[in-house]
């Protein structure tokens, strides 16, 4: 079966096919599911559509036809070590489907089995011209236990098509489809087809390989027909309407059909690989070997990193984020490891992608700098993580004899962030095991190591005076004051002591300004302040050392240049928050500040990568307003009044009933500022 479509052609193939049939043709969803507890990622054509077959909502059309970005590496289809071992199975995936959906209320909208049977015969067969010969389906062969009969209409319409002893049967794990532990299933039909040579197909029935994860034996197309929703109890509920929900993998079709025996060499991954061979200066061989495993993992890897980023999901250590995180850690380890590149690689094939993909999906190349930089950054601070274990792990494995203690393996991890099955996989390769049970046994103890670490060992408050401490520090720098109480505090294994004084011109560390330091002394003798902090009510001076006297007068003072450049870069964010809000729009919400005497940093939601004209711009604003040399107005009010002003208050803040407002220039920026 070797025809000379190109990827591109065949896509475009199977959507003008369905158009034909009237369906409409819509874009992939983006992959990330929003709102449904009960899935990360869009991991089958139907996700995106799962409401309609359940009767909430309508879809533009009763026929739908597209190409669907999916990814399936957890949850009910779990791929991820699969993926690059074999030629066949992929994270990220192109599903091809037609659907539809039926209406109660109009049964001349959609169609069912007939329609959908046929169709899909004719669309192999004639217009993609695979050998009929080569072909085999299966259908349902029902469950007692469900009370679901065997499948006997799409058998009859097979029957159609295609000889008796090609139509198998098949089990509830084959042919019945499910979207979940919950939501709409029915029975399905398969069609499988089979590429072996003509020798081997005289020597063994391809009947008799359907369904046996023989690589050249594959499925690639099915047919659901959708019927029940799997309730959360387990039981099936009847749908009021039928629904067909197909899906063809697109990568195994376009092998099929440019006539490869691996997914990996059709021009769907082709481009990816020739850029890594030039790369690593290696050449891929299709093998077996763990070379042309690790291409075969980084040309999957690099599509499921690179479309979740540019559908708005960032790596991270938690959800969706840490599936990306994984799958990009995956490909880094195998390269790494295996093509021997100790610098970063992801990134640069995500630009070839981007330009792949443009026609189909433009998102990645609309935001290709700012993916690219996203896995770069990754891939920079896993590499930094592998090369510093790896040189322990030498070491260790010079001073071991044939095993690792547990204790190294812990160390590696702990220390270098190096997983365990990195450590288990290179010690293997040299010869040596690793005691897994130390291991464990290490990782235990820090858990519990941890939980001491973090408590705090305070001493008993030594009242010298009672009151409440006053801050005074908005007016005036120094200040005479008394001490209240102090008492010892043990941190982290390190010995300090914590003041409080009745009066005093020290910014407590808030809303993203940190503690003031200076000094303080009593009786002529003083001592550093090292921090400030709050506790409730109190303003908590942190210091190494305190005299052994501390009653008498007190004179505290703020180390002024510290709090003056602190203070700088405290207005500076409320005037760069400002024009962002001018630049950007008004969604633009703080998302935590930082102002110390260097600089400031300012974190902020909005939806996309700033473009080099809006920084220009940003600063542009900023820097005419410090120009100005406008006043800092500060007034109290209550929370109200501020809001009718215009204030720009936090999300997840609290604010107490009368507020301090900070306005620069009425007319640019009013913000609450505790
Ligand atoms: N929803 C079906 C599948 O993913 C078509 O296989």
């Amino acid at each position: 079966m070797n025809n000379n479509m190109t990827a591109a052609e065949i896509r475009k193939a199977f959507l003008d096919f369905f158009k034909s049939k009237g369906h409409q043709i819509v874009p992939s969803a983006p992959l990330l599911v929003k709102n449904d507890p009960t899935l990360l990622f869009i991991n089958s054509g139907m996700a995106p559509f799962k409401d309609f077959f359940l009767g909430i909502g309508k879809p533009s059309s009763p026929r739908i036809a597209d190409t669907q970005k999916c990814l399936r590496v957890s949850g009910k289809h779990n791929d991820l070590e699969e993926v690059g071992v074999d030629t066949y199975h992929h994270t990220l995936f192109e599903m091809l489907g037609n659907w539809s959906f039926g209406d109660p209320t109009d049964p001349t909208a959609g169609y069912f089995k007939t329609e959908a049977i046929a169709w899909s015969w004719e669309l192999l067969t004639e217009v993609l011209k695979l050998d009929k010969d080569r072909l085999y389906v299966t259908i349902f062969e029902g469950n007692e236990a469900e009370n679901i009969p065997k499948d006997t209409e799409a058998y009859n319409e097979w029957k159609k098509v295609i000889a008796e002893d090609r139509i198998l049967l098949g089990n509830k794990k084959d042919n019945f489809w499910e979207m979940g532990e919950m939501g709409p299933c029915g029975p399905c039909t398969e069609i499988h087809v089979d590429c072996r040579s003509d020798e081997e197909r005289n020597t063994i029935d391809g009947k008799t390989l359907v369904n046996n994860d023989h690589p050249q034996v594959i499925e690639i197309w099915n047919n659901v027909f959708i019927q029940f929703n799997r309730k959360k109890d387990g039981s099936l509920e009847i749908l009021p309407a039928k629904h067909v929900d197909t899906g063809m993998g697109f990568e195994r079709l376009v092998r099929v059909i440019q006539g490869k025996s691996s997914n990996y060499d059709t021009d769907v991954f082709s481009g990816t690989i020739a850029a890594t061979e030039k790369l690593v200066n290696k050449k891929y061989d299709g093998s077996d070997r763990k070379e042309a495993i690790a291409f075969r993992v980084l040309a999957d890897h690099i599509r499921a990193v690179a479309f979740t980023i540019a559908d708005g999901q960032l790596p991270s250590n938690t959800g969706a984020g840490y599936v990306i995180r994984r799958i990009l850690r995956r490909a880094v380890r195998y390269y790494f490891t295996y093509l021997d590149r100790k610098e970063p690689l992801l990134h640069l094939l995500a630009t070839i992608l981007a330009k792949q993909f443009e026609e189909i999906f433009p998102e990645l190349q609309q935001q290709i700098d700012f993916v690219s930089r996203v896995i770069l950054e990754e891939e920079n601070s896993f590499l930094k993580t592998l090369e510093n274990g790896l040189k322990r792990l030498d070491n260790i494995i010079k001073d071991s004899e044939k095993t690792i203690e547990g204790k190294a393996a812990f160390e590696l991890l702990d220390t270098y962030g190096f997983p365990i099955d990195l450590t288990n996989l290179i010690a293997s390769e040299k010869g040596y095991a690793v005691d897994e049970a130390g291991f464990e046994e290490e990782l235990k103890k820090q858990k519990e190591r941890s939980r001491a670490a973090t408590e705090l060992n305070v001493d008993d408050w030594i009242t010298l005076q009672d009151g409440k401490s006053v801050f005074v520090g908005y007016d005036t720098l120094e200040t005479k004051s008394k001490v209240l109480k102090y008492r010892k505090i043990k941190a982290k294994g390190k010995e300090q002591f914590q003041v409080v004084l009745d009066k005093t011109p020290f910014y407590a560390e808030s809303g993203g300004q940190v503690g003031d330091i200076g000094q303080i002394s009593i009786n002529n003798i003083s001592f550093e302040i090292t921090d400030t902090k709050k506790e409730n009510d109190l303003i908590v001076h942190f210091t190494n050392e305190i005299p052994e006297n501390l009653t008498g007068e007190v004179w505290a003072q703020v180390d002024k240049i510290t709090r003056k450049k602190t203070t700088i870069h405290h207005s500076a964010t409320h005037l760069l928050h400002a024009a962002l809000q001018q630049v950007l729009g008004k969604h633009v919400a703080q998302k935590g500040s930082l102002n110390n005497d260097e600089y400031l940093r300012f974190d902020f939601s909005h939806f996309a990568k700033m473009t080099d004209e809006e920084i220009e711009k940003v600063e542009a604003i900023v820097n005419e307003k410090i120009r100005q040399n406008i006043p800092v107005v500060i007034k109290e009010m209550p929370k109200e009044e501020a809001v009718k002003l215009g204030a720009m208050a936090l999300f997840g803040e609290k604010y107490g009933d009368v507020v301090r407002v900070v306005v620069m220039d009425e007319k640019y920026s009013i913000e609450l500022c505790g």
